[in-house]
């Protein structure tokens, strides 16, 4: 069959190759792609992703970020009857409105943060004398992982309010392990991908601002056979039965002293976790996602034991606005690893960054700690121009599981 990829990521990325690997698929087309994933599928810069499946008589359509769906593209298809994994836009609010989605767990008794909302600073204000510090506050929109601020003490939660656009939501504070738990629905159940864990801040040890992800690390012992069982039962299983959820559904959750709670849903997978999940994944990917856009999801995926990890190399100045045009250089010596593109443009027959987030350098391993070290000696080969990374991706995993 054939299949198009709609984004520019390293998500994508990985999944076109995955997908370009997959006995079922004849061709790859992604749009608007960018230069890592033309080495695996056919790019076009249109945005008229109907008529650009249409014309190539696409067999199914797979989306990757966020935006498009809350834009309806899932809705789009539908219509005309074209097979499309992604949620519906209503589906889509639950990452595209932190307040309805705080509101729809609350109401189905989905276990996630104590939490008030605000339509005006004034009401944020009133609403923090409800809470302890840390507290954190988000912004109600699409910010790209960007749009939540942890306050340690009330100067710092004025702050937040007079930078993030209201609606806001203020919540408690929670503590524990962060794990990325994302399944894929058909509008009846939901099949769990292997749990993954995402690096958020921007400097080691958890340091810094929030980003969109600087590297992540999936193996199968984030989770017990359990845990697994518990998160499906009490947080997966009641949104996809309250929603008819179609797509892939990222639960972000943290795992408190109490059980897993969550931070937040988004309606994707992840980015960077998408690159190390795909690296384990031995299932046929396009008959699975076909699968899912025709109801008839499978019961079970096979997964490489092997874990995987992904360091993604960014910018300067990233997350605030990133430097770009700088030559990319050792791209084509990646030893052990795959180097998946993000922020990268062709120019006069060179790659140069061009954006925040540039490449995401992944590896497998007989044990997480060999991911790493395959994923850094990758890393050691690729130069630009204020190339920044976190040198300790990884480390928490090593730590708890002794691998
Ligand atoms: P979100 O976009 O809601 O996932 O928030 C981004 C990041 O902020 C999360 O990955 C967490 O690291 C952190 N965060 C969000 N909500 C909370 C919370 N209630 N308690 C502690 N950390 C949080
Ligand atoms: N890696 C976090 C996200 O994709 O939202």
């Amino acid at each position: 069959m054939k299949v198009l990829v709609i984004g520019s990521g390293g998500r994508e990325h990985a999944l076109a190759w995955r997908l370009r690997q997959s006995p079922s698929v004849k061709e790859v087309y992604a749009t608007p792609g960018n230069p890592g994933i033309a080495q695996v599928a056919h790019c076009d810069s249109t945005r008229d992703y109907v008529q650009f499946a249409q014309r190539l008589g696409v067999d199914l359509t797979v989306v990757g970020p966020e935006a498009p769906l809350v834009a309806g593209v899932v809705d789009q298809f539908r219509a005309l009857g074209m097979p499309i994994v992604g949620p519906t836009a209503a589906n889509a609010a639950l990452e595209g409105s932190k307040v309805h989605s705080k509101r729809f767990m609350h109401r189905i008794g989905v276990p996630t943060a104590r939490f008030e909302t605000a339509t005006t600073p004034a009401e944020a204000r009133t609403a923090l004398l409800a809470f302890r510090y840390p507290v954190v506050l988000k912004t109600d929109g699409l910010a790209a992982g960007k749009g939540v601020v942890i306050a340690q003490n009330p100067a710092e939660a004025e702050e937040a309010i007079q930078q993030l656009p209201c609606p806001l939501v203020i919540e408690e504070f929670l503590s524990g392990e962060e794990v990325s738990f994302i399944v894929l629905c058909d509008g009846k159940k939901a099949l769990a991908l292997e749990p993954s864990q995402d690096h958020k801040r921007i400097f080691d040890n958890d340091q810094g601002p929030n980003t969109g992800g600087m590297g992540a690390y999936s193996d199968s012992l984030i989770l017990t056979p359990e845990q697994r069982g518990h998160i499906l039962e009490t947080i997966i299983n009641p949104v996809v039965s309250a929603t008819h959820f179609t797509g892939f559904l990222y639960a972000g959750l943290m795992m408190t002293p109490e059980g897993p709670s969550v931070l937040e849903f988004n309606v994707r997978m992840g980015d960077p976790e998408t690159q190390p999940l795909m690296m384990r994944l031995r299932s046929d990917w396009g008959e699975t996602l076909l699968a899912a856009a025709t109801g008839a999801l499978p019961d079970t995926l096979e997964w490489d034991p092997n874990p995987a990890t992904c360091i993604v190399l960014a910018a300067e100045a990233y997350p605030n606005t990133p430097k770009t045009g700088q030559v990319i250089e050792g791209l084509d010596t990646p030893g052990d690893a795959v180097v998946f593109h993000a922020g990268t443009k062709a120019v006069d027959g060179k790659i140069v960054t061009s954006g925040g987030r540039v490449l995401g350098v992944t590896a497998k391993g007989a044990t997480l700690r060999e991911s790493i070290d395959k994923a850094y000696r990758a890393v050691a080969n690729i130069r630009f121009e204020g190339m920044q990374y976190r040198k300790d991706i990884g480390q928490k995993g090593l730590k708890r599981y002794n691998t």
